[in-house]
Protein backbone atom coordinates (compact mmCIF):
# COMPACT_ATOMS: atom_id res chain seq x y z
CA UNK A 1 0.00 0.00 0.00
CA UNK A 2 1.17 3.18 -1.10
CA UNK A 3 -0.33 6.83 -0.33
CA UNK A 4 -1.15 9.25 -3.16
CA UNK A 5 1.24 12.06 -2.48
CA UNK A 6 0.18 15.54 -3.32
CA UNK A 7 0.37 19.03 -2.16
CA UNK A 8 -2.20 21.16 -0.21
CA UNK A 9 -3.87 22.77 -2.99
CA UNK A 10 -5.65 26.07 -2.96
CA UNK A 11 -9.10 26.65 -3.21
CA UNK A 12 -8.52 29.13 -6.71
CA UNK A 13 -10.31 28.14 -9.89
CA UNK A 14 -6.79 27.48 -11.12
CA UNK A 15 -6.21 24.82 -8.50
CA UNK A 16 -9.64 23.26 -8.60
CA UNK A 17 -8.67 22.49 -12.43
CA UNK A 18 -5.39 21.07 -11.59
CA UNK A 19 -6.84 19.31 -8.94
CA UNK A 20 -9.38 17.86 -11.06
CA UNK A 21 -7.25 16.86 -13.51
CA UNK A 22 -4.99 15.01 -10.58
CA UNK A 23 -7.99 13.26 -10.31
CA UNK A 24 -8.73 12.24 -13.60
CA UNK A 25 -5.23 11.12 -14.33
CA UNK A 26 -5.26 8.58 -11.04
CA UNK A 27 -8.14 7.24 -12.43
CA UNK A 28 -6.58 6.99 -15.94
CA UNK A 29 -3.52 5.29 -14.21
CA UNK A 30 -5.52 2.83 -12.56
CA UNK A 31 -4.62 3.71 -9.35
CA UNK A 32 -5.89 1.14 -7.08
CA UNK A 33 -3.15 0.66 -4.49
CA UNK A 34 -3.72 4.22 -2.54
CA UNK A 35 -4.68 3.63 0.89
CA UNK A 36 -6.56 7.18 1.97
CA UNK A 37 -7.22 10.58 0.21
CA UNK A 38 -7.67 12.99 2.55
CA UNK A 39 -10.08 15.29 1.38
CA UNK A 40 -12.82 18.12 2.88
CA UNK A 41 -11.20 16.89 5.86
CA UNK A 42 -12.78 13.43 5.23
CA UNK A 43 -11.16 9.67 4.53
CA UNK A 44 -12.15 7.40 1.57
CA UNK A 45 -10.59 4.21 0.88
CA UNK A 46 -9.43 3.94 -2.62
CA UNK A 47 -12.97 2.32 -3.71
CA UNK A 48 -14.80 5.01 -2.12
CA UNK A 49 -12.64 7.35 -3.53
CA UNK A 50 -13.22 5.96 -7.08
CA UNK A 51 -16.44 6.11 -6.56
CA UNK A 52 -16.99 9.47 -4.96
CA UNK A 53 -14.65 11.20 -8.12
CA UNK A 54 -17.93 11.12 -10.19
CA UNK A 55 -20.30 13.39 -8.67
CA UNK A 56 -16.92 15.45 -7.64
CA UNK A 57 -16.36 16.39 -10.74
CA UNK A 58 -19.54 17.15 -11.91
CA UNK A 59 -19.57 19.86 -8.31
CA UNK A 60 -15.77 20.61 -9.77
CA UNK A 61 -15.55 22.26 -6.42
CA UNK A 62 -13.76 19.35 -3.90
CA UNK A 63 -10.08 19.79 -2.56
CA UNK A 64 -7.64 17.14 -2.29
CA UNK A 65 -5.24 18.14 0.71
CA UNK A 66 -2.79 15.57 2.66
CA UNK A 67 -2.95 15.82 6.22
CA UNK A 68 -0.86 18.59 6.79
CA UNK A 69 2.27 16.54 8.54
CA UNK A 70 3.12 12.79 8.45
CA UNK A 71 2.73 12.24 11.93
CA UNK A 72 -0.99 13.67 11.56
CA UNK A 73 -0.95 11.27 8.44
CA UNK A 74 -0.43 8.35 10.23
CA UNK A 75 -2.41 9.51 12.95
CA UNK A 76 -5.58 9.21 10.71
CA UNK A 77 -4.60 6.03 8.73
CA UNK A 78 -4.52 4.69 12.42
CA UNK A 79 -7.64 5.92 13.08
CA UNK A 80 -9.58 4.45 9.93
CA UNK A 81 -8.50 0.92 10.59
CA UNK A 82 -9.76 1.40 14.03
CA UNK A 83 -13.25 2.11 12.41
CA UNK A 84 -13.15 -1.15 10.84
CA UNK A 85 -13.06 -2.86 14.16
CA UNK A 86 -16.27 -1.79 14.87
CA UNK A 87 -15.38 -0.68 18.51
CA UNK A 88 -17.95 2.25 19.62
CA UNK A 89 -14.71 4.66 20.30
CA UNK A 90 -13.26 4.13 16.80
CA UNK A 91 -17.14 4.39 14.91
CA UNK A 92 -17.44 7.35 16.56
CA UNK A 93 -14.22 8.28 15.04
CA UNK A 94 -15.44 7.48 11.91
CA UNK A 95 -18.82 9.09 12.59
CA UNK A 96 -16.44 12.62 13.32
CA UNK A 97 -15.01 11.86 10.07
CA UNK A 98 -18.13 11.16 7.55
CA UNK A 99 -19.35 14.69 9.45
CA UNK A 100 -16.86 16.98 10.08
CA UNK A 101 -17.36 20.30 8.81
CA UNK A 102 -14.49 22.02 10.95
CA UNK A 103 -11.74 21.94 8.32
CA UNK A 104 -14.11 23.38 5.79
CA UNK A 105 -14.69 26.36 8.05
CA UNK A 106 -11.14 26.82 9.03
CA UNK A 107 -10.35 26.57 5.71
CA UNK A 108 -13.04 29.54 5.11
CA UNK A 109 -11.15 31.88 7.66
CA UNK A 110 -14.70 31.66 10.01
CA UNK A 111 -14.90 30.75 13.36
CA UNK A 112 -17.02 27.94 14.00
CA UNK A 113 -19.74 29.00 16.54
CA UNK A 114 -20.24 25.87 17.89
CA UNK A 115 -18.85 24.05 20.52
CA UNK A 116 -16.62 21.20 19.85
CA UNK A 117 -18.68 18.53 18.63
CA UNK A 118 -20.38 16.43 21.04
CA UNK A 119 -19.65 19.11 23.92
CA UNK A 120 -22.46 21.53 24.66
CA UNK A 121 -22.48 25.23 25.78
CA UNK A 122 -24.52 26.22 29.00
CA UNK A 123 -25.92 29.69 28.39
CA UNK A 124 -27.19 31.19 31.72
CA UNK A 125 -30.89 30.09 30.82
CA UNK A 126 -29.10 26.34 30.74
CA UNK A 127 -26.94 27.12 33.82
CA UNK A 128 -30.04 27.04 36.28
CA UNK A 129 -31.24 24.11 34.70
CA UNK A 130 -28.12 22.59 35.57
CA UNK A 131 -27.59 23.97 38.77
CA UNK A 132 -31.24 22.66 40.03
CA UNK A 133 -30.21 19.26 39.27
CA UNK A 134 -26.95 19.79 40.76
CA UNK A 135 -28.66 21.16 43.62
CA UNK A 136 -30.94 18.13 44.15
CA UNK A 137 -28.32 15.65 43.81
CA UNK A 138 -26.44 17.88 46.50
CA UNK A 139 -29.30 17.71 48.82
CA UNK A 140 -29.66 14.06 48.53
CA UNK A 141 -25.88 13.33 48.93
CA UNK A 142 -25.94 15.77 52.32
CA UNK A 143 -29.43 14.05 53.20
CA UNK A 144 -27.03 11.03 53.26
CA UNK A 145 -24.10 12.67 55.32
CA UNK A 146 -21.99 11.96 52.25
CA UNK A 147 -19.19 14.88 51.60
CA UNK A 148 -18.22 16.62 48.15
CA UNK A 149 -14.93 16.32 46.76
CA UNK A 150 -13.10 17.21 43.42
CA UNK A 151 -10.17 16.03 41.34
CA UNK A 152 -8.41 17.66 38.19
CA UNK A 153 -10.44 16.63 34.93
CA UNK A 154 -6.83 16.32 33.56
CA UNK A 155 -5.02 12.98 34.92
CA UNK A 156 -2.23 10.73 34.16
CA UNK A 157 -3.20 8.38 31.28
CA UNK A 158 -2.25 5.30 33.56
CA UNK A 159 -4.68 5.95 35.60
CA UNK A 160 -7.24 5.37 33.08
CA UNK A 161 -5.54 2.72 31.12
CA UNK A 162 -6.52 -0.85 31.72
CA UNK A 163 -6.40 -4.25 29.82
CA UNK A 164 -9.79 -5.72 29.93
CA UNK A 165 -10.99 -4.48 26.57
CA UNK A 166 -13.40 -1.85 27.73
CA UNK A 167 -15.15 0.77 25.78
CA UNK A 168 -14.10 3.54 27.83
CA UNK A 169 -10.44 3.27 27.84
CA UNK A 170 -11.14 3.11 23.85
CA UNK A 171 -12.63 6.67 24.26
CA UNK A 172 -10.18 8.10 26.34
CA UNK A 173 -9.19 11.92 25.10
CA UNK A 174 -5.29 11.03 26.05
CA UNK A 175 -2.61 12.85 24.44
CA UNK A 176 1.07 13.97 25.37
CA UNK A 177 1.44 17.08 26.87
CA UNK A 178 4.11 20.13 26.70
CA UNK A 179 6.22 18.06 29.04
CA UNK A 180 6.23 14.75 27.10
CA UNK A 181 3.87 13.68 29.63
CA UNK A 182 0.74 11.31 28.90
CA UNK A 183 -2.18 12.11 30.12
CA UNK A 184 -6.10 12.01 29.56
CA UNK A 185 -9.26 13.77 30.18
CA UNK A 186 -11.08 11.63 32.94
CA UNK A 187 -13.79 9.11 31.47
CA UNK A 188 -14.78 9.07 34.67
CA UNK A 189 -14.18 9.63 38.60
CA UNK A 190 -13.83 6.73 39.88
CA UNK A 191 -9.89 5.86 39.48
CA UNK A 192 -9.44 9.86 40.69
CA UNK A 193 -11.45 8.95 43.60
CA UNK A 194 -9.33 6.13 43.59
CA UNK A 195 -6.20 7.59 43.66
CA UNK A 196 -7.00 10.18 46.19
CA UNK A 197 -8.25 7.76 48.82
CA UNK A 198 -4.61 5.98 48.37
CA UNK A 199 -2.63 9.25 48.62
CA UNK A 200 -4.27 9.58 52.49
CA UNK A 201 -5.39 5.97 53.06
CA UNK A 202 -4.15 6.46 56.70
CA UNK A 203 -5.57 9.32 57.33
CA UNK A 204 -8.67 8.62 56.63
CA UNK A 205 -11.68 8.04 58.61
CA UNK A 206 -13.89 4.90 57.24
CA UNK A 207 -16.35 4.81 56.04
CA UNK A 208 -15.39 7.24 53.70
CA UNK A 209 -18.54 8.69 52.50
CA UNK A 210 -17.89 10.76 49.44
CA UNK A 211 -19.66 12.90 46.50
CA UNK A 212 -18.72 14.93 43.15
CA UNK A 213 -19.98 16.24 40.27
CA UNK A 214 -17.24 15.48 37.69
CA UNK A 215 -17.34 16.67 34.26
CA UNK A 216 -15.98 13.26 32.21
CA UNK A 217 -15.21 13.20 28.26
CA UNK A 218 -15.69 10.35 26.25
CA UNK A 219 -15.16 9.87 22.68
CA UNK A 220 -18.45 8.36 22.25
CA UNK A 221 -20.46 8.05 19.21
CA UNK A 222 -23.22 10.34 19.25
CA UNK A 223 -26.36 8.46 20.23
CA UNK A 224 -29.33 9.82 22.13
CA UNK A 225 -28.46 10.86 25.82
CA UNK A 226 -24.57 9.83 24.48
CA UNK A 227 -22.26 12.89 24.16
CA UNK A 228 -18.47 13.81 24.23
CA UNK A 229 -18.90 15.23 28.00
CA UNK A 230 -21.06 14.89 30.36
CA UNK A 231 -21.31 15.50 33.97
CA UNK A 232 -21.87 13.04 36.40
CA UNK A 233 -23.29 12.69 39.93
CA UNK A 234 -20.72 10.40 41.99
CA UNK A 235 -21.23 9.35 45.41
CA UNK A 236 -18.96 6.26 46.94
CA UNK A 237 -18.70 4.41 50.13
CA UNK A 238 -14.71 3.42 51.16
CA UNK A 239 -14.50 0.85 54.19
CA UNK A 240 -17.85 -1.29 53.69
CA UNK A 241 -17.69 -4.60 52.50
CA UNK A 242 -21.14 -5.36 53.27
CA UNK A 243 -24.56 -4.79 51.23
CA UNK A 244 -25.52 -2.07 53.86
CA UNK A 245 -23.40 0.34 51.60
CA UNK A 246 -25.28 -0.88 48.30
CA UNK A 247 -28.11 -0.24 50.06
CA UNK A 248 -27.56 3.16 51.43
CA UNK A 249 -26.16 4.04 47.37
CA UNK A 250 -29.63 3.01 45.97
CA UNK A 251 -31.51 5.18 48.77
CA UNK A 252 -29.64 7.86 47.73
CA UNK A 253 -31.17 7.39 43.87
CA UNK A 254 -34.62 6.57 44.27
CA UNK A 255 -34.99 9.55 47.05
CA UNK A 256 -33.77 11.75 43.74
CA UNK A 257 -35.86 9.78 42.01
CA UNK A 258 -39.18 10.43 44.05
CA UNK A 259 -38.23 14.11 44.98
CA UNK A 260 -37.85 15.17 41.52
CA UNK A 261 -40.74 13.80 40.59
CA UNK A 262 -40.17 10.13 39.01
CA UNK A 263 -42.20 6.78 39.91
CA UNK A 264 -40.97 2.95 40.09
CA UNK A 265 -43.61 3.09 37.10
CA UNK A 266 -40.85 5.64 34.99
CA UNK A 267 -37.93 3.87 36.59
CA UNK A 268 -36.06 0.71 37.81
CA UNK A 269 -33.20 -0.39 38.96
CA UNK A 270 -31.57 -3.57 37.61
CA UNK A 271 -29.71 -5.46 39.85
CA UNK A 272 -27.14 -8.30 39.62
CA UNK A 273 -23.77 -9.49 41.21
CA UNK A 274 -20.68 -10.38 38.94
CA UNK A 275 -19.98 -12.72 42.31
CA UNK A 276 -22.24 -15.23 40.32
CA UNK A 277 -20.07 -14.95 37.66
CA UNK A 278 -17.07 -15.59 39.45
CA UNK A 279 -18.64 -18.79 41.74
CA UNK A 280 -19.25 -20.03 38.14
CA UNK A 281 -15.87 -19.14 36.13
CA UNK A 282 -14.42 -20.77 39.72
CA UNK A 283 -16.40 -23.80 39.35
CA UNK A 284 -15.35 -24.38 35.76
CA UNK A 285 -11.87 -23.79 36.86
CA UNK A 286 -11.03 -20.42 35.00
CA UNK A 287 -8.55 -18.61 36.15
CA UNK A 288 -8.87 -15.51 38.44
CA UNK A 289 -7.09 -13.45 36.56
CA UNK A 290 -9.58 -13.93 33.41
CA UNK A 291 -12.23 -12.36 35.34
CA UNK A 292 -12.54 -8.72 34.39
CA UNK A 293 -11.51 -9.49 31.07
CA UNK A 294 -14.87 -12.22 31.05
CA UNK A 295 -16.91 -9.67 32.34
CA UNK A 296 -16.35 -6.97 29.89
CA UNK A 297 -17.01 -9.42 26.80
CA UNK A 298 -20.10 -10.74 28.34
CA UNK A 299 -21.69 -7.34 29.29
CA UNK A 300 -20.85 -6.69 25.54
CA UNK A 301 -23.23 -9.74 24.37
CA UNK A 302 -25.93 -7.35 25.43
CA UNK A 303 -25.29 -4.95 22.26
CA UNK A 304 -23.56 -7.60 20.47
CA UNK A 305 -24.54 -10.95 18.86
CA UNK A 306 -21.91 -13.95 20.09
CA UNK A 307 -20.18 -14.15 16.43
CA UNK A 308 -19.25 -11.02 16.90
CA UNK A 309 -17.25 -11.58 20.23
CA UNK A 310 -16.03 -15.20 19.69
CA UNK A 311 -12.81 -14.11 18.43
CA UNK A 312 -12.34 -12.22 21.84
CA UNK A 313 -13.72 -14.71 24.16
CA UNK A 314 -11.41 -17.66 22.18
CA UNK A 315 -8.25 -15.34 22.41
CA UNK A 316 -9.00 -14.99 26.14
CA UNK A 317 -9.22 -18.92 26.06
CA UNK A 318 -12.65 -19.19 27.16
CA UNK A 319 -13.66 -22.65 25.95
CA UNK A 320 -17.51 -22.65 24.27
CA UNK A 321 -19.03 -24.79 27.24
CA UNK A 322 -17.78 -22.05 29.48
CA UNK A 323 -19.49 -18.98 27.45
CA UNK A 324 -22.66 -21.73 27.41
CA UNK A 325 -22.77 -21.97 30.74
CA UNK A 326 -22.09 -17.99 31.67
CA UNK A 327 -25.19 -17.34 29.06
CA UNK A 328 -27.45 -19.30 30.78
CA UNK A 329 -26.66 -18.28 34.01
CA UNK A 330 -27.39 -14.57 32.97
CA UNK A 331 -30.86 -15.14 31.91
CA UNK A 332 -32.18 -15.35 35.17
CA UNK A 333 -34.73 -12.76 36.08
CA UNK A 334 -35.93 -14.05 39.77
CA UNK A 335 -34.76 -15.61 42.82
CA UNK A 336 -36.10 -18.93 41.80
CA UNK A 337 -34.05 -19.16 38.82
CA UNK A 338 -31.10 -17.63 39.76
CA UNK A 339 -31.24 -20.09 42.64
CA UNK A 340 -31.63 -23.13 40.06
CA UNK A 341 -28.54 -22.24 38.26
CA UNK A 342 -25.50 -21.51 40.88
CA UNK A 343 -27.33 -23.28 43.45
CA UNK A 344 -28.47 -21.99 47.17
CA UNK A 345 -25.21 -21.96 48.79
CA UNK A 346 -24.26 -19.57 46.74
CA UNK A 347 -22.71 -16.33 48.45
CA UNK A 348 -23.41 -13.94 45.93
CA UNK A 349 -27.21 -14.75 45.75
CA UNK A 350 -27.50 -14.38 49.56
CA UNK A 351 -25.61 -11.10 49.15
CA UNK A 352 -28.89 -10.34 46.75
CA UNK A 353 -30.97 -11.12 48.73
CA UNK A 354 -29.60 -9.28 51.89
CA UNK A 355 -30.11 -6.32 49.35
CA UNK A 356 -33.51 -6.56 48.50
CA UNK A 357 -34.33 -7.46 52.02
CA UNK A 358 -32.83 -3.62 53.25
CA UNK A 359 -34.69 -2.24 50.29
CA UNK A 360 -38.20 -3.31 51.75
CA UNK A 361 -36.62 -1.56 55.21
CA UNK A 362 -36.13 1.45 53.18
CA UNK A 363 -39.30 0.95 50.82
CA UNK A 364 -37.85 1.37 47.49
CA UNK A 365 -37.90 -2.55 46.71
CA UNK A 366 -40.47 -1.46 44.02
CA UNK A 367 -38.01 0.03 42.14
CA UNK A 368 -35.28 -3.00 41.69
CA UNK A 369 -35.33 -5.21 39.52
CA UNK A 370 -33.41 -8.55 39.64
CA UNK A 371 -31.58 -9.14 36.24
CA UNK A 372 -28.68 -11.26 36.10
CA UNK A 373 -27.71 -9.99 32.68
CA UNK A 374 -26.20 -6.74 33.92
CA UNK A 375 -22.63 -7.30 34.44
CA UNK A 376 -21.69 -3.42 33.19
CA UNK A 377 -18.87 -2.94 31.18
CA UNK A 378 -15.85 -1.68 33.70
CA UNK A 379 -13.43 -4.05 34.62
CA UNK A 380 -12.79 -3.19 37.83
CA UNK A 381 -16.27 -4.19 39.30
CA UNK A 382 -15.93 -7.39 41.63
CA UNK A 383 -19.63 -7.72 43.28
CA UNK A 384 -22.97 -6.14 43.23
CA UNK A 385 -23.50 -4.34 40.42
CA UNK A 386 -26.37 -2.06 39.31
CA UNK A 387 -28.36 -0.18 36.38
CA UNK A 388 -31.37 2.45 36.46
CA UNK A 389 -33.13 2.52 33.15
CA UNK A 390 -36.55 4.06 31.58
CA UNK A 391 -39.19 1.56 32.16
CA UNK A 392 -40.39 2.67 28.66
CA UNK A 393 -36.80 1.71 27.23
CA UNK A 394 -36.12 4.92 25.03
CA UNK A 395 -33.01 5.95 26.44
CA UNK A 396 -29.82 4.79 27.22
CA UNK A 397 -28.80 3.71 31.27
CA UNK A 398 -29.73 6.63 33.12
CA UNK A 399 -27.07 5.72 35.67
CA UNK A 400 -25.18 2.71 36.96
CA UNK A 401 -22.50 1.20 39.60
CA UNK A 402 -21.22 -1.20 41.97
CA UNK A 403 -19.05 -2.60 44.12
CA UNK A 404 -15.12 -2.74 43.17
CA UNK A 405 -12.98 -4.13 46.04
CA UNK A 406 -10.18 -4.55 44.36
CA UNK A 407 -9.39 -1.20 42.45
CA UNK A 408 -6.59 -0.32 44.85
CA UNK A 409 -4.41 -3.45 44.31
CA UNK A 410 -4.36 -2.63 40.90
CA UNK A 411 -3.04 0.29 41.28
CA UNK A 412 -0.51 -1.52 43.48
CA UNK A 413 -1.98 -0.82 47.09
CA UNK A 414 -3.97 -3.03 49.05
CA UNK A 415 -7.30 -3.62 48.57
CA UNK A 416 -10.28 -1.73 50.40
CA UNK A 417 -13.43 -2.61 50.15
CA UNK A 418 -15.74 0.45 48.16
CA UNK A 419 -18.79 0.67 46.16
CA UNK A 420 -20.59 3.78 44.09
CA UNK A 421 -22.32 4.62 41.21
CA UNK A 422 -21.88 7.44 38.51
CA UNK A 423 -25.62 8.92 36.93
CA UNK A 424 -24.76 11.46 34.09
CA UNK A 425 -27.04 14.73 33.51
CA UNK A 426 -27.82 13.88 30.12
CA UNK A 427 -30.17 11.06 30.32
CA UNK A 428 -31.78 12.08 33.38
CA UNK A 429 -32.62 15.54 31.79
CA UNK A 430 -33.94 13.92 28.86
CA UNK A 431 -36.55 11.43 30.64
CA UNK A 432 -37.62 14.83 32.98
CA UNK A 433 -38.04 16.77 30.49
CA UNK A 434 -40.67 14.28 27.89
CA UNK A 435 -42.14 14.10 31.61
CA UNK A 436 -42.46 17.89 31.71
CA UNK A 437 -40.49 17.40 34.94
CA UNK A 438 -38.30 20.26 34.80
CA UNK A 439 -39.52 23.46 36.70
CA UNK A 440 -39.08 27.05 34.48
CA UNK A 441 -36.56 28.69 36.44
CA UNK A 442 -36.35 32.54 36.35
CA UNK A 443 -33.49 34.32 37.04
CA UNK A 444 -34.85 34.99 40.26
CA UNK A 445 -34.69 38.78 40.48
CA UNK A 446 -36.52 40.95 43.36
CA UNK A 447 -35.80 44.21 42.07
CA UNK A 448 -34.37 46.81 39.35
CA UNK A 449 -33.55 49.75 40.21
CA UNK A 450 -32.85 52.73 37.59
CA UNK A 451 -32.58 56.63 37.53
CA UNK A 452 -34.65 58.61 35.39
CA UNK A 453 -31.81 61.21 35.10
CA UNK A 454 -27.78 60.38 35.02
CA UNK A 455 -27.12 63.24 37.66
CA UNK A 456 -29.56 60.72 40.04
CA UNK A 457 -27.23 57.63 39.14
CA UNK A 458 -25.79 57.72 42.98
CA UNK A 459 -28.79 57.90 44.34
CA UNK A 460 -29.68 54.79 42.69
CA UNK A 461 -26.45 52.74 43.63
CA UNK A 462 -26.92 53.75 47.16
CA UNK A 463 -30.34 52.18 46.71
CA UNK A 464 -29.64 49.54 44.83
CA UNK A 465 -26.36 48.83 47.12
CA UNK A 466 -28.75 48.78 50.56
CA UNK A 467 -31.27 46.10 48.72
CA UNK A 468 -28.39 43.95 48.17
CA UNK A 469 -27.10 44.09 51.53
CA UNK A 470 -30.43 43.60 52.98
CA UNK A 471 -30.37 40.08 51.17
CA UNK A 472 -32.06 40.85 47.66
CA UNK A 473 -30.82 39.91 44.04
CA UNK A 474 -31.13 43.89 42.84
CA UNK A 475 -30.45 44.78 38.67
CA UNK A 476 -29.15 48.20 38.71
CA UNK A 477 -30.19 49.81 35.25
CA UNK A 478 -26.44 51.03 33.89
CA UNK A 479 -26.88 53.33 31.16
CA UNK A 480 -30.22 55.91 30.90
CA UNK A 481 -32.97 54.48 28.99
CA UNK A 482 -36.51 55.85 29.67
CA UNK A 483 -39.11 54.67 32.13
CA UNK A 484 -41.15 52.66 29.54
CA UNK A 485 -38.04 50.46 28.87
CA UNK A 486 -36.89 50.26 31.63
CA UNK A 487 -40.11 48.84 32.77
CA UNK A 488 -40.68 46.33 29.87
CA UNK A 489 -37.36 45.09 30.80
CA UNK A 490 -37.65 44.64 34.17
CA UNK A 491 -41.07 42.91 33.13
CA UNK A 492 -38.66 40.28 30.83
CA UNK A 493 -36.15 39.78 33.44
CA UNK A 494 -39.27 38.69 35.76
CA UNK A 495 -38.36 41.39 38.40
CA UNK A 496 -40.96 41.59 41.21
CA UNK A 497 -40.55 45.45 42.06
CA UNK A 498 -38.88 47.97 40.03
CA UNK A 499 -37.21 50.99 42.10
CA UNK A 500 -37.72 54.14 39.92
CA UNK A 501 -35.45 56.95 41.31
CA UNK A 502 -37.26 60.37 39.55
CA UNK A 503 -36.30 63.93 40.29
CA UNK A 504 -39.73 64.74 41.53
CA UNK A 505 -39.65 61.27 44.39
CA UNK A 506 -36.05 62.39 44.95
CA UNK A 507 -36.86 66.14 45.97
CA UNK A 508 -39.26 65.01 48.59
CA UNK A 509 -36.68 63.08 49.91
CA UNK A 510 -38.44 59.59 48.00
CA UNK A 511 -38.16 56.70 45.72
CA UNK A 512 -41.36 54.96 43.68
CA UNK A 513 -41.41 51.35 44.04
CA UNK A 514 -43.67 49.57 41.67
CA UNK A 515 -44.96 45.94 42.31
CA UNK A 516 -44.95 44.15 38.90
CA UNK A 517 -47.45 41.69 39.65
CA UNK A 518 -50.17 43.98 40.65
CA UNK A 519 -49.36 47.15 38.92
CA UNK A 520 -49.50 49.38 42.43
CA UNK A 521 -46.86 52.24 43.29
CA UNK A 522 -45.86 53.30 46.22
CA UNK A 523 -43.92 56.21 47.02
CA UNK A 524 -41.49 55.47 49.88
CA UNK A 525 -38.67 57.37 51.50
CA UNK A 526 -35.05 56.60 50.32
CA UNK A 527 -34.33 56.46 54.08
CA UNK A 528 -36.51 53.52 54.72
CA UNK A 529 -36.63 51.75 51.55
CA UNK A 530 -34.35 48.80 52.36
CA UNK A 531 -37.09 48.43 55.97
CA UNK A 532 -40.29 48.81 53.60
CA UNK A 533 -38.93 46.24 51.00
CA UNK A 534 -37.52 43.71 53.73
CA UNK A 535 -41.05 44.03 55.26
CA UNK A 536 -42.85 43.48 52.31
CA UNK A 537 -41.20 41.19 49.97
CA UNK A 538 -40.82 37.47 49.78
CA UNK A 539 -37.21 37.10 47.91
CA UNK A 540 -37.19 34.74 44.86
CA UNK A 541 -33.31 34.57 44.35
CA UNK A 542 -32.34 31.04 42.46
CA UNK A 543 -31.38 30.04 45.76
CA UNK A 544 -34.52 29.96 47.06
CA UNK A 545 -36.29 29.33 44.08
CA UNK A 546 -34.32 25.34 43.92
CA UNK A 547 -34.83 25.54 47.83
CA UNK A 548 -38.82 25.86 47.32
CA UNK A 549 -38.93 23.44 44.71
CA UNK A 550 -36.32 20.68 46.35
CA UNK A 551 -39.07 21.15 49.31
CA UNK A 552 -42.00 20.99 46.91
CA UNK A 553 -40.53 17.41 45.89
P1 LIG B 1 -20.54 4.41 33.70
O1 LIG B 1 -21.62 3.42 33.60
O2 LIG B 1 -19.48 4.39 32.69
O3 LIG B 1 -19.92 4.27 35.15
O4 LIG B 1 -21.19 5.85 33.70
C1 LIG B 1 -22.14 6.19 34.66
C2 LIG B 1 -23.23 7.02 34.05
O5 LIG B 1 -22.68 8.17 33.42
C3 LIG B 1 -24.04 6.36 32.95
O6 LIG B 1 -25.04 5.53 33.46
C4 LIG B 1 -24.61 7.58 32.25
O7 LIG B 1 -25.66 8.15 33.02
C5 LIG B 1 -23.46 8.55 32.32
N1 LIG B 1 -22.64 8.52 31.09
C6 LIG B 1 -21.61 7.71 30.81
N2 LIG B 1 -21.10 7.99 29.60
C7 LIG B 1 -21.83 9.00 29.10
C8 LIG B 1 -21.79 9.76 27.89
N3 LIG B 1 -20.89 9.54 26.94
N4 LIG B 1 -22.70 10.75 27.72
C9 LIG B 1 -23.62 11.01 28.67
N5 LIG B 1 -23.69 10.34 29.83
C10 LIG B 1 -22.82 9.35 30.05
C11 LIG B 1 -18.88 5.01 35.60
O8 LIG B 1 -18.45 5.99 35.06
C12 LIG B 1 -18.39 4.58 36.96
N6 LIG B 1 -17.14 5.31 37.24
C13 LIG B 1 -19.45 4.84 38.00
C14 LIG B 1 -19.02 4.46 39.36
C15 LIG B 1 -18.72 5.30 40.40
N7 LIG B 1 -18.84 3.21 39.78
C16 LIG B 1 -18.44 3.25 41.04
N8 LIG B 1 -18.36 4.52 41.42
Amino acid sequence: MRSIGAKRLGSSTRTQDFTTLLAVFCVLMKVTTCRAWHYSGRIATSRQMLSGIGPLLRRKSFIIHPATSTKSRQHISITANAAAEGSRGSAAVAQDLKNSRETQKERQGKLDLNPPRGTRDFYPEDMRTRSWLFELWRQVARDHAFEEYDAPVLESEDLFVRKAGEEVTEQLYNFEDKGGRRVALRPEMTPSLARMVMAKRNGLVMPVKWFSFPQCWRYERMTRGRRREHYQWNMDVWGVSGVEAEAELLSAITTFFKRVGLTAEDVGIKVSSRGVLAEVLAALDVPDAKFSATCVLVDKLEKLPLEAIQGDLTALGLEESVVRRLLDVVQSRDFPSLETAIGAKSTALAQLRQLFEYARAYNFEEWLVLDASVVRGLAYYTGIVFEAFDRKGELRAICGGGRYDKLLETFGGEALPAVGFGFGDAVIMELLESKGLVPSLSLGLDALVFAMEAGLQGIAIRAATSLRAAGLTVDLQLEARKTKWALKHADRLGATYVVIVGPEEVAGCNVRVKEMATGQQHVVAIANLESWISATFTTTSPESAFADSVNRS
